[in-house]
């Protein structure tokens, strides 16, 4: 085996995993090696940076727990979650674009029925939410199931907040009905900081940024036999849509959400005219 050097260090390292038996893992961790050592290199990192960077993941870590996901923050201002999220969801342009999980799907969402109310928390300005699973031949995805989330109208989700909002607040798991039709009632999404208490708000603040994310309501939709996405629909007129802090925003994702004056249909939705409506038609490819 060739000795240490710096000219040949991410050689001699990646020449260590030439028996990985996994050809995808050899390939990622000689990768892996390749650019990390390419960017001490680049930046000639001093022995006390790299002591604060060890210091900053181990932060990272003890930050994490079962409610807060420290390394996916990390992930996220760091624009990688979007792009792993974009490469493996390149749609071709029939379906909805995907976008970025987030930190807060850490619990299931509790089953609901169509129309339901999923405020638990009487706060925000109420609003219908709607739209329609289809195929890429604009079949309608019957049974399909809507998984939803949303931060309340303070901007934190039910599990940043246990012992105030109640548990599954603002969340929902539905099915389509035979026209591949949703509907429930929640309240107009607010943008919302991310979590800025810990290490990841530390490092945007030593950079200048700023840790806000525009207003949205978070997605995921799944059918049988059909790829599922991943996704949110934004506001149209938040704040930070041109700065999301986890760089989410996606064009083909941002809507209206009028106010609609229909008294027959505010009746036959449980709710107050006139009301707010947001419409969010949601496409899938074939799997
Ligand atoms: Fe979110």
């Amino acid at each position: 085996m060739e000795l240490f050097s710096e000219e040949r260090s991410a050689e001699v390292v990646a020449e260590s995993f030439a028996a990985t038996a996994d050809p995808r893992l050899r390939q990622v961790m000689t990768s892996l090696v390749e650019h990390l050592h390419a960017f001490v290199k680049d930046v000639e990192l001093t022995e006390a940076e790299w002591a604060a960077a060890v210091d900053f993941l181990t932060r990272t870590g003890q930050k994490s727990d079962a409610a807060r996901q420290e390394f996916i923050l990390l992930s996220d201002v760091l624009g990688v979650s979007m792009l792993v999220e974009t490469i493996n969801h390149r749609s071709g342009g029939t379906s909805t674009e995907s976008t970025v999980l987030g930190p807060f799907h850490v619990v299931e969402s509790p089953p609901r029925s169509l129309g339901d109310l999923i405020v638990l928390d009487d706060k925000g300005t109420p609003c219908l939410v709607s739209g329609q699973v289809t195929g890429p031949s604009g079949e309608p995805l019957a049974d399909a199931v809507v998984d939803v989330w949303q931060a309340n109208e303070d901007g934190f989700y039910d599990v940043q907040q246990p012992g105030i909002q109640p548990p599954g607040n603002l969340r929902g798991l539905f099915r389509t009905d035979l026209e591949g039709r949703f509907w429930f009632r929640s309240v107009v999404p607010r943008f919302y900081p991310i979590p800025d208490d810990g290490p990841v708000g530390q490092l945007l603040a030593a950079t200048g940024r700023h840790p806000y994310r525009p207003a949205h309501l978070h997605f995921i939709v799944t059918a049988p036999g059909y790829r599922s996405v991943t996704t949110h629909v934004f506001v149209a007129d938040s704040p930070y849509l041109d700065s999301d802090a986890v760089f989410g925003v996606k064009e083909s994702l941002v809507r209206e959400v009028p106010l609609v004056d229909d008294p027959a249909r505010a009746e036959a939705a449980g709710l107050d005219n006139p009301f707010r409506t947001l419409t969010f038609d949601i496409g899938l490819l074939r799997s």
